[in-house]
């Protein structure tokens, strides 16, 4: 039986993407095992780029974007997941090629499928979100490569982000001595809050020209790219690394090796869209555990009808920390 429903759609027409809320019906969802009734999804970066001419995220139009969302199962095919079940679902072609969170239904493949861990609600979840499930993955590879509390001060960019201020609290919760580095004075206290024992200006991790500078960090969750990554590479400490996610500073990368081949650091690659299901699966364990992020209820909240502005507002670079979307939660 058909359901009509609430979304909001990105399409391109020309030049332009028009966005706005308009009513679907269960028809208009893509194939998939799943049903889900979606009770939150989040504003993450990606989904502003999904929604303007020259984002180069979205692969159809009409599209409804949101990259994440959690709810409860209604309909499936699939042996895992039984209707009542709540769940995750984020990444993949999720809100890119594949209508996304920002409606009242989603349809999904079950292998896209994160059964909800006990400890989080389904608005926790989406606190935490892609961007949380990203500083999460970034804390992860760097611990898989030895990192511990203890071992020395740790940087995080772009903190007063998603990405970054995720970041911040779930490496204080974990004991680790944190550098918040954020272009945002207005943001200092709240990052000292969240857990850093240091704030620093976005100057910190500038490139000087110099391929080596006095070595300042062990580690760094960096979302930055761009000239941020080249700085925070010349000033790491020997055996240090670098878990690289982000490009809200610019694409390119400019460095030399002497990083790698003097100082042992190493540049990890964290991509949150392909983590295979199963290994996607136990990290959202470890974030409801020992990585989750001590501030997930002050996330900023809004509904499909206020999803436009708070696009607009983390395309400006001016949002802070995690905004929540009010599906039917
Ligand atoms: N690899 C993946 O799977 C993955 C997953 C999620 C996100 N990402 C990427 O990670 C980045 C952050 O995402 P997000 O959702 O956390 O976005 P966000 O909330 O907008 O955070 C980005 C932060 O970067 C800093 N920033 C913005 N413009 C900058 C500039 N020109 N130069 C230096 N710093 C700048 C700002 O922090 P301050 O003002 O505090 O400095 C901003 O709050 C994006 O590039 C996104 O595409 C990648």
């Amino acid at each position: 039986m058909s359901t009509l429903f609430r979304a909001f759609v990105a399409a391109k027409d020309d030049d332009a993407v028009d966005r706005s809320v308009r009513e679907l019906t269960t028809e208009d969802l893509p194939d998939g095992d799943v049903t889900v009734r979606v009770a939150w999804s989040s504003v993450n970066f990606k989904d502003g780029l999904a929604t303007i001419p020259q984002g180069k995220v979205a692969r159809i139009s009409p599209l409804v974007p949101g990259v994440d969302l959690a709810g409860e199962v209604v309909e499936s095919d699939s042996d895992e997941f039984a209707p009542g079940t709540s769940v995750i679902v984020h990444g993949y072609e999720l809100g890119v090629s594949h209508h996304g969170g920002y409606a009242e239904y989603a349809r999904v493949p079950a292998d896209w499928v994160v059964p909800l861990p006990d400890g989080l609600d389904t608005r926790q979840a989406m606190a935490i979100g892609t961007a949380g499930y990203t500083a999460g993955l970034s804390v992860h590879l760097l611990e898989e490569r030895g990192l511990r509390p203890g071992d020395g001060r740790v940087l995080v960019t772009g903190a007063s982000g998603g990405v970054g201020s995720c970041a911040v609290g779930m490496l204080a919760e974990r004991g680790y001595q944190v550098v918040a580095s954020s272009g945002k004075e207005d943001a200092h206290d709240w990052l000292r809050r969240l857990g850093a024992d240091e704030v620093v200006g976005r100057d910190a991790a500038e490139p000087t020209g110099r391929p080596l500078e006095k070595p300042e960090w062990i580690a760094a969750v960096d979302c930055v790219g761009g000239d941020t990554l080249s700085g925070v590479l010349s000033r790491l400490s020997y055996g240090g690394a670098v878990a690289a996610s982000g490009n809200t500073g610019g694409f390119a990368l400019e460095t030399t090796v002497l990083p790698f081949i003097l100082r042992g650091v190493a540049l990890l690659g964290a991509d949150s869209a392909n983590t295979p299901i199963d290994r996607r699966r136990r990290l959202w364990d470890r974030l409801a555990t020992d990585l989750r992020p001590r501030h997930l209820d002050e996330a900023a909240e809004v509904d499909l009808d206020g999803v436009e502005q708070a696009l607009d507002t983390i395309l400006e670079g001016a949002s802070r920390g995690r905004t929540v979307v009010r599906v039917t939660g």
